[in-house]
């Protein structure tokens, strides 16, 4: 049986040898899909990570989600409780470095938001499979923190992510619409 770790073994080597050419033609193709979707104009309010290394890029959706009058609110993690709460993000200037190489909005430049204003997620992870399985990086983050939205969640996949089955368990929540660089899988 393939588990969760032989999986993240397997997508991380293949994020890392990826090209960076790769990387921004398929982050751009990407998120043509997305803004070009019905799901993306009519949400007004938008949750976003800051993408790292060989995720999918998230600086130029979340520039044009600003220009197009969208608020954008990005999470702060709470590593001891293994929460998360998000902050709407103006400027990228009101980030600062947090753990893990993460980038975080500034608490004392950032007001909260109530996860039940949030309109689209867009849930990071490292590997999905055509039915909206996910693999995240191991915190429970994201499956302890969606069941608070009726968000509709999406997540933007480079096609090593695609994987034919993610192994989960019962606390694991599902994806509603996978985007890789060819379009929308589901
Ligand atoms: N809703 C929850 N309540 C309590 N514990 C949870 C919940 N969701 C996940 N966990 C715990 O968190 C740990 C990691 O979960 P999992 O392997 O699904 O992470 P992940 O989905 O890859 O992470 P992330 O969402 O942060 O990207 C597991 O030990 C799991 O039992
Ligand atoms: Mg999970």
């Amino acid at each position: 049986m393939v588990t969760k770790r032989d999986i993240r073994d397997e997508v991380s080597g293949k994020l890392e040898s990826m090209s960076d050419e790769e990387w921004r033609g398929w982050s751009k193709e990407i998120a043509k899909h997305l803004i070009s979707s019905s799901l993306w104009k009519r949400a007004e309010v938008l949750a976003l990570t800051i993408s790292r290394g060989k995720e999918v890029d998230t600086y130029f959706l979340i520039e044009t989600a600003w220009k197009q009058g969208k608020k954008v609110v990005v999470p702060r993690t709470n590593f001891k409780n293994r929460e998360m709460a998000f902050y709407e993000l103006t400027s990228f200037d009101q980030l600062e470095d947090g753990p893990y190489n993460l980038k975080e909005p500034n608490l004392r430049r950032c007001s909260a938001i109530d996860p039940k204003k949030i309109e689209l997620v867009i849930v990071p992870g490292l590997a999905f499979d055509k039915n909206g399985s996910r693999l995240g990086f191991g915190g429970g983050f994201y499956d302890r923190f969606l069941p608070q939205t009726k968000a509709q969640r999406i997540a933007l996949a480079f096609p090593c992510q695609i994987v034919p089955l993610v192994p989960t368990e019962p606390h694991d929540c599902l994806i509603d619409h996978i985007i890789n660089p060819d379009g929308f899988l589901s």
